[in-house]
């Protein structure tokens, strides 16, 4: 496995993530797909084990792990149920805006609830004719007296409608583009706050994904992040931290689907020998292990850079991201090659992981935004 570069201590906690995983996550997979219900006992287990408070600062009730180490722990989650990984990633993602640019008051006051997993965070930013063109966005928020005035509404939100804190980005000058962008931090409960539509999806079905609409939602002025014009780079900023954790996401499926395809490969016996012992089975798994192997080193290098405080590190975000979640698909259709007409059937979980692979090249930037944020980065290296 991949050298990682973990306290004793970290280890430790990720050896109990894993051990958790296992024994508590694994169990419930199968039946969070088929219901598509937001797993509240899932939820409940990664705020009394202490999972949720990983992202978050000791300041403000977190655990201070270090980015490797949620990485990591998504990881040995998704390798289980990605569903109960993802659930973690996106509680760093609705309230990295507020790590990153949140006053002090807007940090003691979500941050610690958020670390507890008494709340869920959510990341409104996409829209429905505002995907990868995010500065396309039309919501829009308007200043009157001490509070802003938002309308407009968000599409394919993960914890839709779940999350307390939802981190909204609205135009406050529409004339100014990706500079008249602005981050608010919203509450489920706030006036003209509600939540439309909720998908059915093809993977992650447990996780809920919906629409955030505001009617003239009023958010109060102290709940805007950062200064008006910050929220683009915010979003950036927050992507560029968040995607490692979608690449881990998809490290964990693959491992799971490798797993699976290794332990049917030893018991399927056929022309009177385990499958195991044919090379073209053999070159598969080989294959399947070493894109995974490389994907992690990826996904951790990149965690790892963060942790050292580096300051360019977008374009490895992205390839970690991209990477690991092409890899996954190509892993998880392996797997489903491996177990035959067993791994098409719902009895096994193997169709289940291809499903949930799929969203990983698809959310937190698509991969063909990825390989652009990585082309520009290239190019612009090769011009300084
Ligand atoms: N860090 C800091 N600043 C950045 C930045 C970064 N990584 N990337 C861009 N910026 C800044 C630029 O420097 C520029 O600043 P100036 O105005 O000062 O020059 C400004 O932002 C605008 O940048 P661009 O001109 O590059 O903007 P663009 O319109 O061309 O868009 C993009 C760039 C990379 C394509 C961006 O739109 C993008 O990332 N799109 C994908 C959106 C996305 O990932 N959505 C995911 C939604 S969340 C989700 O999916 C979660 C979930 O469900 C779990």
């Amino acid at each position: 496995m991949a050298v990682s570069h973990l306290s004793p201590e970290e280890e430790e906690l990720i050896a109990a993530i894993r051990e958790i995983a296992s024994e508590r996550v694994a169990p419930r997979a199968a039946e969070i797909d088929r219901t598509g219900e937001f797993p509240w006992d899932m939820k409940e287990l990664l705020a009394q084990q202490d999972i949720y408070a990983m992202p978050f600062p000791v300041e403000y009730g977190g655990l201070g792990s270090t980015k490797l180490a949620v990485v990591r722990a998504i990881e040995e989650l998704s390798r289980c149920c990605a569903t109960t990984g993802l659930l973690l990633a996106v509680q760093q993602l609705g309230a990295m805006p507020i790590l990153l640019a949140g006053s002090e008051e807007q940090k003691r006051k979500y941050l610690p609830p958020l670390a507890r997993g008494e709340w869920l965070a959510a990341f409104g930013l996409t829209e429905a004719d505002s995907g990868s063109d995010a500065a396309a966005m039309r919501t829009v928020a308007v200043r009157k007296g001490d509070r802003y005035i938002l309308n407009g509404s968000k599409r394919f939100i993960t914890n839709g409608g779940l999350a307390q804190v939802n981190t909204v980005f609205a135009l406050t000058d529409p004339q100014a583009g990706t500079r008249g962008i602005s981050a608010f931090i919203v509450e489920r409960d706030f006036p003209g706050f509600a939540v439309g539509r909720i998908e059915d999806k093809m993977g992650i079905k447990g996780s809920q994904t919906a629409e955030l609409i505001f009617n003239d939602c009023e958010v109060p002025a102290e709940n805007l992040i950062g200064r008006e014009g910050d929220g683009f780079r915010i979003a950036m900023r927050t992507l560029d931290r968040t995607r490692p954790g979608i690449g881990a996401q998809a490290v964990g499926i693959a491992q799971g689907a490798l797993d699976l395809a290794l332990s049917y490969a030893r018991q399927r016996v056929q022309f009177g020998r385990p499958i195991a012992e044919n090379q073209g089975i053999q070159f598969m798994l080989a294959d399947m292990a070493t894109k995974i192997e490389a994907a992690r080193l990826l996904v951790y290098n990149v965690a790892e850079m963060i942790d050292r405080g580096e300051e360019r590190f977008t374009m490895y975000s992205s390839m970690a991201k991209m990477f690991a979640s092409d890899i996954a698909m190509e892993v998880t259709s392996d797997a489903i090659q491996i177990l035959g007409g067993y791994g098409y059937m719902k009895e096994y979980p193997a169709e289940r992981m291809l499903r949930d692979a799929k969203i990983t090249q698809i959310y937190e930037g698509t991969n063909q935004i990825q390989r652009l944020v990585i082309a520009r980065e290239l190019l612009a290296r090769a011009s300084a």
